[in-house]
């Protein structure tokens, strides 16, 4: 080989190492960049995209880049107490591409949004209204927890597990963001006792070190 090929090669082998020592750690990438500014879902295609396809740019509208559903307060008449009012891309399409997204929490009275995670986003937010006890916890199993106020912000790393706990007099609410258009939520409790179809019993029994008749029990609850 002569020269300038070996002096080639070897800026290329220099480049790739560089883009793969510096750059590719340094993103905490969660949903992938947008190509384009504006992207509003079309909710009805019929072809499946990593996201959701663009609708045409001429049927764009304002009201594509507002959404006024986190306005009202959820009912939290259910076993939790709690209620989720989502502002993701399948609610709000004007997301679509754009790797964000909220919701609205409200807490009853002693009201819990059980421990879950979010398996494409990290979470942050904000306390509206209320005392919030938030907890995590980490992969190390080392459990963090505080009592938030009006107005105290939080931040929830991609996955790990997390509750919010009303512990005030009155009702509370927050506001969670997430750096994913649709971050996706696991409710451990759900997920565990009332998947379908349902994970055998003799699972679950070995996994909590109880009896079948409790794992049953707990099923009877959501309705599984
Ligand atoms: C709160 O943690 C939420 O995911 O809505
Ligand atoms: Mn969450």
């Amino acid at each position: 080989m002569n020269k300038p090929v070996l002096r080639t090669m070897a800026m290329a082998f220099f480049t790739i190492l560089f883009l793969i020592v510096f750059l590719l750690p340094a993103c905490r990438c969660a949903d992938p960049d947008p190509l384009q500014d504006i992207c509003v879902a079309n909710l009805k295609a019929s072809i499946s995209v990593n996201g959701f396809p663009c609708k045409p740019l001429p049927e764009v509208k304002s009201g594509d880049f507002f959404f006024h559903g986190l306005r009202k307060e959820g009912n939290t008449t259910n076993v939790f107490g709690s209620n989720i009012t989502s502002g993701n891309v399948l609610d709000f399409p004007g997301l679509n591409t754009l790797g964000i997204s909220m919701s609205r929490v409200d807490l009853a009275p002693g009201g819990l949004n059980p421990p879950h995670s979010h398996p494409r986003a990290s979470e942050t937010g904000v306390i509206v209204k209320g005392k919030v006890l938030l907890g995590i916890v980490t992969t190390a199993n080392v459990f963090h927890s505080k009592v938030l106020k009006a107005g105290d912000m939080f931040v929830i790393p991609r996955g790990l597990v997390h509750f919010q706990l009303n512990v005030g007099k009155g009702k509370a609410f927050f506001l969670p963001a997430f750096n994913s258009q649709l971050p996706g939520i696991v409710v451990l409790p759900i997920t565990l006792f009332a998947s379908t179809p349902p994970i055998p019993d003799d699972v679950l029994a070995k996994a909590f070190q109880v009896d079948e008749k409790v794992i049953s029990g707990i099923k009877s609850k959501f309705g599984s």
